[in-house]
């Protein structure tokens, strides 16, 4: 193929791209599968694989394209990112619009009402439509860069389209697109994402976000946009920063419209109102919708429509005259506190859990809630005995608030955080929280018996193998009788074992076994998920058994292997590989393997596949000086290469590398006929001529 006709045939599978994007996450409407939008994606990174000049900052492929940063650069903000006043009431929101009518006397006003979206504030900036620069607002005035991460968000165009094409979808030619449009918006975490991506890294051992807002904020600050590229953000704008070029619509109520025409996500709803009275009703009929918006909002941002208005209004420090934010209240609820309870998970990190009076909110009961490290207790000074309030943080997990201090008890006091696990009373270790901020502590005993039992229960959890009756009940008996250790021990319990246990009949043995039976046949990404590998959840176990055929396979991948895979960065890899070079998994596999579990993979994607390096799942031995190379930079090739270095020389030795003053490998290699090679044959061994 030439240049010129990969040029084509890119610029077709981008444009059709571009319409699947626009059709799916701005309409909702997709009109082809997964199937074959993952084909043209696959076709289009071919193609610049072998063209790479074709892989301009606006194509499909450079969503994720980006390599980890090492920090964010600073961007000044042409126009500077400012904040709102907030209201609370009905009175505060009078009081705003008077003072606003008091400043433009015998002027009728208009006023705009849009969902205030619980996020993260950024600024986007497209230049000739393309997508050049976004930034956090910072301190108003300087903000991070943090582009790379942006692009990973779906329904952000990397590429604007001309207005009359965003509606009919098709092609675009650039026409009328503004030279300049810097847009003000908020990327959020929609509810559904943030529940999954809660399940997933609970289930891969990792914390909990505490709400969705939190979850944006630090999926942002990833310094591997691969890693923000998994969290499935979204973005809407709802404002303009600097525009040149264009004369945008006079009204914000235009503005919206004006700006989904070109293809950028706008709030789903606007309001308009011409009296205090239709804002207020405006504030309520939000109110009663946001409920089914599938994603946080925590007030109404009233504006007032007309920009040339706002003009001549201007700004305080901190927050504009002409615009206000009203505050939903939270549907919270008070009760009483009555224990801290500490939980050891599998990974053996003490959680504080707040054992609560009953309380009925958002919905539906509430008897305990996370307290989520020490941190979060000490500064919220939450102690036993106390009057709190809960509510629920993005509509799920419950959360206490604070306390009600004028409701606490005198004998109260301040609540001591185990140094000693509550379990088996090792002493806990302290380790930074993910985000940096808090502390967890953990018990590193990997034979603690809530570790032990949090292990099997995982393994038998629905999401992991699904073996019926495998709860918390039945294995803390099957622990606590000393039957099972570890899950490999599972597959070897007999009947009457079982019967031995307290309210074990014959029927719910059996049932048991049945199903410990049934976990044989398991996919290999179930298999996967429940062996707890840190980082490793049900997404990624479910990638990974795309990309390896194999469990064996998979154990002997190399760092640099795995992060080929699509959605694995370089913490999940890490994490996988010292999991497997691990002799006591190592031998866990070998007693499941004997067991008759399934290892190969049923959902295994030849085209998801990534490469096995030249060297896999082969030992070379290094002896002597190279000319070149170093030894670290020999072993960085070869394991880039899939392969090991080995100590020692043996028959399973694959070849020996052979430098200057080679001593006793050299020989013992000749003497078991195995080949060796110089540095120039390392080098073409590992397909690195250079
Ligand atoms: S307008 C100069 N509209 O709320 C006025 N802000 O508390 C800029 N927000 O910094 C803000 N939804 O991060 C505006 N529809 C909306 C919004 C919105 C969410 C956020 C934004 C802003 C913060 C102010």
């Amino acid at each position: 193929m030439t240049l010129a006709e990969a040029r084509k045939r890119h610029a077709h599978l981008a444009g059709e791209i571009r319409r699947h994007d626009r059709a799916y996450y701005l309409l909702a409407k997709p009109v082809i599968g997964d199937a074959e939008y993952d084909r043209q994606h696959r076709e289009l990174a071919d193609l610049e694989a072998l063209f790479p000049e074709l892989a301009t900052p606006d194509s499909p492929t450079q969503r994720v394209g980006g390599a980890p940063m090492e920090g964010f650069a600073p961007v000044t903000h042409r126009v500077p990112m400012m904040s709102l006043d907030n209201t609370y009431s009905s009175e505060e929101v009078r009081e705003f619009a008077a003072r606003v009518q008091k400043a433009l006397p015998e002027t009728r006003l208009a006023w705009t009402i849009e969902p205030k979206i619980d996020g993260v504030a950024v600024s986007l900036r497209y230049e000739r439509g393309v997508f050049v620069l976004g930034a956090t607002r910072g301190d108003g005035a300087k903000g991070d860069d943090i582009t790379a991460n942006l692009r990973t968000i779906r329904n952000l165009p990397l590429r604007l389209v001309a207005p009359h094409a965003a509606s009919d979808l098709f092609g675009g030619d650039g026409m009328g697109i503004p030279g300049v449009l810097e847009l003000r918006g908020e990327v959020y975490m929609p509810n559904a994402t943030f529940r999954r991506l809660n399940e997933e890294r609970t289930g891969a051992g990792e914390e909990a976000f505490v709400n969705p807002r939190n979850a944006t904020a630090g999926s942002l600050k990833q310094l591997d946009p691969k890693v923000t590229a998994g969290r499935r953000l979204s973005v809407v704008v709802y404002g303009l920063g600097e525009v040149v070029g264009a004369e945008p619509p006079a009204t914000q109520s235009a503005l919206l419209p004006w700006l989904q025409s070109f293809g950028l996500p706008v709030p789903e709803r606007l309001w308009t109102a011409r009296s205090t009275e239709e804002i207020l009703e405006a504030i309520a009929a939000l109110d009663a919708a946001r409920k089914h918006f599938g994603y946080e909002t925590d007030g109404a941002v009233i504006k007032l429509d007309p920009i040339a208005l706002r003009n001549q209004l201007g700004v305080t420090a901190k927050a504009p005259r002409w615009a206000v934010a009203y505050k939903y209240a939270p549907e919270q609820a008070e009760t009483r506190l009555r224990a801290i309870t500490i939980q050891v998970g599998r990974t053996g990190a003490l959680t504080p859990v707040a054992e609560l009076e009953p309380v009925f909110v958002s919905g539906s009961t509430v008897g305990r809630a996370t307290l989520h490290n020490e941190d979060e207790i000490r500064r919220k000074d939450i102690r036993v005995g106390d009057t709190v309030v809960v509510e629920k943080a993005g509509e799920v997990i419950p959360a206490v608030v604070r306390v009600v201090p004028e409701k606490r008890p005198a004998d109260t006091r301040q609540f001591l955080f185990p140094r000693h696990c509550p379990e088996c009373n090792t002493p806990v270790a302290r380790e930074n929280t993910a985000d940096g901020e808090g502390v967890v502590w953990r018990c590193g005993n990997p034979d603690c018996p809530a570790r032990i039992r949090g292990r099997l229960e995982h393994w038998c959890s629905r999401g992991a193998m699904d073996i019926e009756g495998g709860g918390e009940a039945l294995v803390a008996q099957l622990v606590g009788a000393g039957l099972v250790r570890d899950v490999a021990d599972l597959y070897r319990l007999k009947p009457e074992e079982l019967m031995g246990l307290e309210r074990m009949g014959e029927k719910s043995a059996r049932n048991f076994l049945d199903g410990i039976d049934a976990s044989r046949g398991r996919d290999l990404w179930r298999l996967l998920f429940g062996l707890g590998i840190l980082h490793v959840g049900a997404g990624v176990a479910k990638a990974l058994a795309r990309a390896f055929p194999s469990l064996d396979e998979l154990a002997d991948a190399t760092v640099d292997r795995l992060v080929l895979v699509g959605d694995i960065g370089e913490a999940i890899a890490r994490s996988v590989e010292s999991w497997f070079r691990e002799p006591d998994n190592r031998r866990l596999i070998e007693r499941l393997r004997a067991a008759g579990l399934t290892f190969t993979s049923s959902t295994f994607r030849p085209e998801d596949a990534v490469a096995a390096g030249p060297l896999a799942g082969k030992t070379v031995v290094l002896t002597g000086t190279l000319p070149t190379l170093t030894r670290e930079q020999a072993t960085a090739l070869v394991e880039r290469a899939g392969g090991k270095v080995g100590s020692g020389v043996s028959k399973k030795t694959h070849c020996v590398v052979a430098g200057a003053d080679a001593g006793s490998k050299l020989a013992k290699a000749q003497s078991l006929g195995i080949t060796v090679i110089d540095e120039a044959g390392l080098l073409g061994l590992v397909g690195d001529g250079a």
